[in-house]
């Protein structure tokens, strides 16, 4: 079996250029700088249940987002594209991995703490054991490296230290994954707050831009985004929270560092830069939004997602057996 990369995002929400920076163009550079690696990507819709979801929308999220991947230019070759719910592994060493994580560790997740503070009607256990299903999604294919925005890097660290723990214990049965975190893009900020995470559930839909927006409502987002009073363009995350998340975003779309932006509109105004930032977005959305409107309702997508599962399904079922071996469960095979 050839080295593994192993990602997935949550279908909880339409997908928004924070994620397409932080987490999607990601995907595609890993893919393209590790071309011997087999890469198992899925739509993580056993972690969106962890909260409330409606049974018309989560269905509708899985496919837009399965489309989205490949639309976002995710080559088919050494790809396992696939639904988490439908290679039943997941679910099981969820358990596996439970039995060999600490409460304390759980209660110490910053993103758990967020999560919980938000469900009024009451926090699922579920929630609380979602990093121990998150190290299963990973451990299952023994990944080498996980591509993932910045503010995953906690529970991949858990995952490190339960892979350690369980190799210990059991002799080596996984491989320790390694994070890959983009350096810019990584944490795109809230149009309207750029103190918080521009993020999926923010109930102000202008706080974002959606990768299937229409162009006219991506130009006025960018050109409403918070800015400062100062009308200096500078890059600085503490002092110019508001200007330096466009400059972030302009230096993730153009492959160039936020100080060379900084410095090649120096002379410029706001708005000029905003009117540059808004050209350049929308050009990235054009071909992305032609793409995914082909492949939605194809025949080739649930193709594509029939070969991911059934591949993934493979592998992932021999390592539940050799766990189980390992753990001493059932009988002894013959
Ligand atoms: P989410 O969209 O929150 O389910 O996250 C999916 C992936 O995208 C994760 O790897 C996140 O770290 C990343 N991500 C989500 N929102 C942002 C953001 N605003 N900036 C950068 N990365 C993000
Ligand atoms: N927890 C991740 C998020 O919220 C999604 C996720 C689930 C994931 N399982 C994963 C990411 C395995 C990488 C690897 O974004």
């Amino acid at each position: 079996m050839k080295k593994t990369i192993v990602s997935g995002i949550q279908p909880t929400g339409s997908i928004n250029i924070g994620t397409y920076l932080g987490s999607i163009r990601n995907f595609v550079k890993t893919q393209v700088d590790y071309q011997d690696h087999h890469f198992f990507l899925f739509i993580a819709d056993l972690h969106a249940i962890t909260v409330p979801q409606e049974k018309q929308t989560l269905r509708k999220h899985i496919k837009e987002l399965a489309a989205i991947y490949l639309a976002c230019g995710l080559k088919k070759d050494n790809l396992s594209l696939f639904i988490q719910s439908e290679v039943k592994a997941h679910a099981e060493m969820n358990y596996l991995i439970q039995c060999f994580t600490y409460m304390g560790e759980l209660e110490r997740m910053t993103q758990y703490k967020d999560k919980a503070q938000k469900q009024t009607a009451g926090v699922t256990s579920s929630l609380f054991t979602y990093p121990a299903l998150m190290a299963g999604d990973i451990l299952l294919y023994d990944a080498e490296y996980v591509p993932v925005g910045d503010d995953q890097k906690q529970h991949l660290e858990l995952t490190r230290d339960i892979a350690t723990r369980m190799n210990n214990k059991l002799g080596n049965v996984f491989t320790v994954p390694k994070p890959l975190i983009p350096k810019v893009g990584a944490r795109i900020m809230s149009l309207t707050d750029p103190t918080s995470k521009m993020s999926k559930s923010d109930p102000n839909i202008k706080s974002r831009i959606h990768l299937l927006d229409e162009e006219n409502i991506v130009r006025k987002r960018i050109m409403s985004a918070i800015t400062d009073s100062e009308g200096v363009i500078k890059y600085d995350r503490q002092n110019k929270p508001g200007l330096s998340n466009l400059i972030d975003m302009m230096s993730a779309l153009t492959d160039q560092s936020p100080e060379a932006i900084a410095q090649s509109y120096q002379s410029a105004n706001y708005k000029t830069f905003k009117e540059d930032l808004a050209e350049q977005v929308v050009n990235t959305l054009k071909p992305i939004q032609e793409r995914y409107h082909s492949l939605i309702n194809s025949d080739e997508l649930d193709q594509i997602l029939d070969d991911g599962k059934a591949f993934a399904e493979k592998i992932a079922s021999r390592k539940i057996d050799k766990l189980h071996h390992k753990l001493g469960l059932g009988r002894k095979r013959k």
